[in-house]
C-alpha cells in the first residue's frame, strides 16, 4: 500500500462561471472563488479542481481555449489567479487546473494560422483532411451533434472537431504540438499549481485514415478509431517530460475506458496518470439515444459497476469517486429523491461514495443537496450540447418538444450549472447583477447560509464525512468487498484494514428495507461512525433501514 497525499484528500470541483460573482456582471469569477475559500475550508476539502479559467470565446464555457497562458476576461486577471493560488495555499488547499488539450478554440492563434494555408507553419497543429465526393472525410459524429468535420473554404479542406466546430482537435502526432503542450504545463506548474484534471484525455490519439474500425479499447460509438497504443505513448512522454518532475496529482477524464484499460492509464508501473474518471456508472440506462433516452437507474447495475472498478483497481491503481460534475445532472435528483427525501438521500449518496476506496470528488452545491432545475423554455438554457441536441432531435422529428424537454430536465448539463446557492437573497447571493443563467428557484430553501449552523444539514454531514477520512486510515486504504450482492434496495459493502472492518449500508429505496448482517463478519467491538438518522447501535445483525438510510460502523476484532 503506497500512501500518497492525493489518496487521503477530498477534491472540490469549482465551475467558476457559476460559483460566485464578485463584480456584479452576472458571471462568477476568480475573486469570487477567493471569497469562497473560507467556506471550503470549513467544509474541510483540501484540493480544488478549477474548471477552465483560461482565455476563451466561451462556445463551451471555457472548454474552448484561445490562450492557455491568459485568464478569461470575465473571470479576472492573472494577478487574481496568483492571489487565489496564494490564498488557497495559505489555507492548505491545493489547486488543480483543468487541462484541455484534445482541442483548442478556433480563435486560438495556432488555429488562426493553421487555417490560412496548407503550408503554414501551424497547419499540422490540427487535423486536416480532404473530403470524399463532397462529403466529410469519414462518418465520425461530434459529441455535440452533426459531423465531427467542418469544411473550411480557404483551403477547401475539412478539420476535425470531436466537440463543437469552434473546438478544433489538436494533432498529437505532431511532436511540436506535444512540446507546446508540455511547455505550457510546466509554465503553470512552475507557478505552483498542484496538478491537472485532463479533459477527454483518452481521445487524443485517433486513427483517422483507417477505413475499417480498429479494435479500439476506448469504446466510443461516434469515433470508433481511438488508438490506445499511442494514447499511452503520449501520456508516458508527458509523464517523463513534465509530470514526474513535480509532486502533483493528475486525473484523466477518460470516456469509453473500462477497468482493464484503466490500469494502463493509472497502473503503478505505467508512469502515466494517478487517477481517471470512468463513465460507466453515469451511463446507466443510456439507450440508442445515448443520454437523451429514458435512462432508468438500476441499483444492481450500479453496484456491479462500482464493485468491478473497486476490485480491478485494487491491483495497482486508484479510483476517483464521483456522482456529479459540471457535465452531469445533480446527483440527488438522479440517484436519490430530490423531493420528499432530499436531505436523507443526499446524505446517503455521499456516504456511499465517500466510504469507497479512492479519492472522492464533490461538485459545487452537491454538499448542499442542490437539485436539478426545470426551465420552461429552451431560451433559458445555455449549454451548447443541450441546445444542439434539442435542435437535432426536435427538428428531425425523432422526439417531440415535450419529450426533449423531459430528457433535458433529466440529463442536461445546465442542471449542474445554475448558480451556487449561497443564501436566500435575490439570485441566491450569487450575483448582484443578472446571472448568466437563471438560478434554481428553490434557493430560498436550499442554500449554504441556512445549512452552515444547522448540525443536521447536508453540508455538515459532508463535513463530518470529510473529517472521518482524516481520522480513520481505513477509509482511504481499506480493501473493498461488496456484500448482499443481490439486494435490490441496499448497497452494502465492507472495507478491511488489519483487524478493522468498516461496514457501510445504504438504502437506495424510499421504503424501509431489511438488512441482515452476513454471518462470517466477526467483531467484538462496534461503533457508529456516521448515520443520517438517529441510530441505536445495539442492533446490527438485523436492521430495518429507513428510507434512504445510511450507516457506517467501525467493527474491531481483537
Ligand atoms: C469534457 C468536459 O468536461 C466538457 O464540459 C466539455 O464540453 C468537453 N470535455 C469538451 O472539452
Amino acid at each position: 500500500m503506497s500512501k500518497k497525499w492525493w489518496k487521503e484528500s477530498v477534491i472540490y470541483q469549482i465551475y467558476p462561471r457559476s460559483f460566485k460573482d464578485s463584480n456584479g456582471d452576472g458571471i462568477g469569477d476568480i475573486k469570487g472563488v477567493i471569497q469562497g475559500l473560507d467556506y471550503l475550508k470549513r467544509l474541510g476539502i483540501n484540493i480544488i479542481w478549477l474548471s477552465p479559467v483560461y482565455e476563451s470565446p466561451n462556445d463551451d464555457n471555457g472548454y474552448d481555449i484561445s490562450n492557455y497562458r491568459a485568464i478569461m476576461k470575465e473571470f479576472g486577471t492573472m494577478e487574481d489567479f496568483d492571489l487565489l493560488l496564494k490564498e488557497a495555499h495559505k489555507r492548505d488547499i491545493k489547486i488543480v487546473m483543468d487541462l484541455v488539450v484534445n482541442h483548442t478554440s478556433d480563435e486560438h492563434q495556432w488555429f488562426k494560422e493553421s487555417r490560412k494555408s496548407k503550408d503554414n507553419k501551424y497547419r499540422d497543429y490540427y487535423i486536416w483532411r480532404n473530403g470524399k465526393n463532397g462529403q466529410p472525410p469519414n462518418d465520425w459524429i461530434s459529441f455535440f451533434s452533426g459531423s465531427a468535420w467542418e469544411y473550411d473554404k480557404t483551403t477547401e479542406m475539412y478539420y476535425l472537431h470531436l466537440f463543437s466546430k469552434k473546438q478544433a482537435d489538436l494533432n498529437w502526432e505532431n511532436a511540436e504540438v506535444r512540446k507546446e503542450v508540455f511547455d505550457m504545463m510546466k509554465w503553470w506548474l512552475d507557478k505552483g499549481i498542484d496538478g491537472f484534471r485532463m479533459d477527454v484525455i483518452s481521445l487524443i490519439a485517433k486513427d483517422i485514415d483507417i477505413d475499417d474500425e480498429k479494435d479500439s479499447k476506448v469504446v466510443m460509438p461516434n469515433i470508433p478509431n481511438i488508438n490506445n497504443e499511442r494514447v499511452h505513448k503520449f501520456l508516458q512522454e508527458m509523464n517523463r517530460e513534465v509530470l514526474s518532475k513535480y509532486d502533483i496529482m493528475t486525473v484523466g477524464e477518460t470516456p469509453g475506458v473500462d477497468p482493464q484499460e484503466a490500469l494502463n492509464f493509472v497502473g503503478n508501473d505505467r508512469n502515466e496518470l494517478n487517477m481517471i474518471f470512468q463513465f460507466e456508472h453515469v451511463g446507466i440506462g443510456d439507450g440508442p439515444d445515448g443520454k437523451w433516452g429514458k435512462s432508468e437507474f438500476n441499483l444492481k447495475e450500479f453496484k456491479d459497476i462500482m464493485s468491478k472498478w473497486q476490485d480491478v483497481l485494487e491491483n495497482g491503481g486508484w479510483n476517483s469517486l464521483y456522482l456529479s460534475n459540471h457535465d452531469q445532472p445533480r446527483s440527488v435528483s438522479r440517484f436519490g429523491n430530490d423531493t420528499e427525501y432530499r436531505e436523507e438521500s443526499a446524505k446517503m449518496l455521499a456516504t456511499c461514495i465517500h466510504m469507497m476506496k479512492g479519492t472522492p470528488y464533490v461538485y459545487q452545491g452537491e454538499e448542499l443537496g442542490m437539485t436539478n432545475v426545470k426551465f420552461d423554455s429552451l431560451d433559458d438554457y445555455r449549454d451548447i450540447e443541450t441546445i444542439n441536441a434539442y435542435k437535432e432531435y426536435v427538428e428531425s422529428g425523432k422526439k417531440t418538444k415535450e419529450e426533449m424537454m423531459e430528457a433535458i430536465y433529466k440529463r442536461g448539463r445546465d442542471n449542474a450549472r445554475t448558480p451556487f446557492q449561497w443564501d436566500d437573497s435575490e439570485n441566491a447571493g450569487f450575483t448582484e447583477g443578472t446571472p448568466w443563467i437563471r438560478v434554481n428557484p428553490n434557493y430560498k430553501t436550499i442554500n449554504a447560509k441556512s445549512q452552515l449552523d444547522d448540525e443536521n444539514s447536508v453540508f455538515n454531514y459532508y463535513r463530518k464525512l470529510i473529517e472521518l477520512r482524516k481520522k480513520y486510515e481505513i477509509i482511504a486504504y481499506g480493501k473493498y468487498k461488496l456484500i448482499l450482492d443481490d439486494d435490490k434496495n441496499i448497497y452494502a459493502y465492507l472495507r478491511k484494514l488489519n483487524n478493522e472492518t468498516l461496514l457501510v449500508m445504504c438504502n437506495f429505496s424510499d421504503k424501509n428495507s431489511k438488512f441482515t448482517l452476513p454471518e462470517d463478519i466477526k467483531y467484538n467491538k462496534k461503533e457508529v461512525l456516521i448515520s443520517n438518522y438517529n441510530v441505536n447501535c445495539d442492533e446490527i445483525e438485523k436492521i430495518d433501514l429507513k428510507p434512504y438510510e445510511a450507516r457506517v460502523y467501525l467493527l474491531i476484532d481483537r
